[in-house]
C-alpha cells in the first residue's frame, strides 16, 4: 500500500513537470514581475527605501488610512487583531504583548522593528495592500511603536535609525529558552 501510494505521487511529479514542458504551463516572470515582489526588508534595513515619519503623523494617517475601522482607534477595540498592549509594564513582554485570543502584537513583540515596517509596507490595509508611501509606512510604524512605548512620540524613524530601533524582545534573546532541569515549571504564560 505505501509503496503504492508512492508510486502514485512519483507518477504525478513526473507527469506534471512533463505536461509544463509539453503544453507550456508557467513562464519565466518577468524582471519587472520579480521587482514587484522584491519587497523583504532583512532585520539590518538595508532594503529600505528612503522616507521618514514620526508617531504623530502616524496617529493621522491611522484614522485617514482606515486603519482604525478595523483595528480600533488607538489600535484596540475592534474586529481586527489588537496593535496596542494594554497591559502594565511590569509584565513579562510575552504575557504584555499578548492580546485577546492569545494574537502576539506585532509592534510589541517583533523581534526587529524592521519587521513591523515589512508587515504593513506589504499586508496592510487590508484590502489595499501596496498603497502606502514609504513615509506613510514609516510615521505608521512610529505610531504604533509609540504606542506600546518602544519608542518616544517624537523619535523620527527612516532608513537609518528604524534598524537601531531596540525592540522589547532583544534579539539576541528571541527565542531563547531557559536551561530546562527534570520537573521545571513551564514558561510563565506558555499556551499549554
Ligand atoms: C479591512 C480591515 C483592516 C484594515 C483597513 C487594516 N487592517 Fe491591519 N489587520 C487586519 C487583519 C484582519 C489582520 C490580521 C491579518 C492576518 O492574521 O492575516 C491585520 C493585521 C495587522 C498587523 C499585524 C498584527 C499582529 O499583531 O500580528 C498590523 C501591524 C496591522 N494590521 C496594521 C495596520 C495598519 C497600519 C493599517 C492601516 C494602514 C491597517 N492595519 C489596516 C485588518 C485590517
Amino acid at each position: 500500500m505505501g509503496s503504492l501510494r508512492l508510486a502514485t505521487i512519483a507518477l504525478f511529479l513526473v507527469g506534471s513537470s512533463a505536461l509544463a514542458q509539453t503544453y507550456g504551463v508557467g513562464r519565466t516572470p518577468s524582471a519587472d514581475e520579480i521587482r514587484a515582489m522584491d519587497i523583504s526588508i532583512g532585520p539590518t534595513g538595508e532594503e529600505l527605501p528612503l522616507g521618514r515619519g514620526t508617531a504623530k503623523e502616524g496617529a493621522t494617517l491611522f484614522q485617514q488610512k482606515g486603519c482604525a475601522g478595523c483595528h480600533g482607534k488607538a489600535g484596540a477595540g475592534a474586529m481586527a487583531p489588537e496593535l496596542q498592549s494594554n497591559k502594565g509594564q511590569d509584565l513579562p513582554v510575552w504575557e504584555r504583548g499578548k492580546g485577546k485570543s492569545g494574537w502576539m502584537i506585532l509592534p510589541l513583540t517583533a523581534p526587529y522593528a524592521t519587521i513591523v515596517w515589512d508587515y504593513i509596507h506589504r499586508g496592510m490595509p487590508l484590502g489595499k495592500e501596496g498603497s502606502l508611501t514609504a513615509d506613510e509606512v514609516y510615521s505608521l510604524t512610529a505610531y504604533l511603536l509609540f504606542l506600546n512605548k518602544v519608542i518616544p512620540e517624537d523619535q523620527v524613524l527612516d532608513k537609518e535609525s528604524l534598524p537601531k530601533v531596540k525592540m522589547p524582545m532583544a534579539s539576541d534573546d528571541y527565542g531563547r529558552l531557559p536551561d530546562w532541569k527534570h520537573g521545571a515549571p513551564r514558561l510563565a504564560g506558555y499556551n499549554h
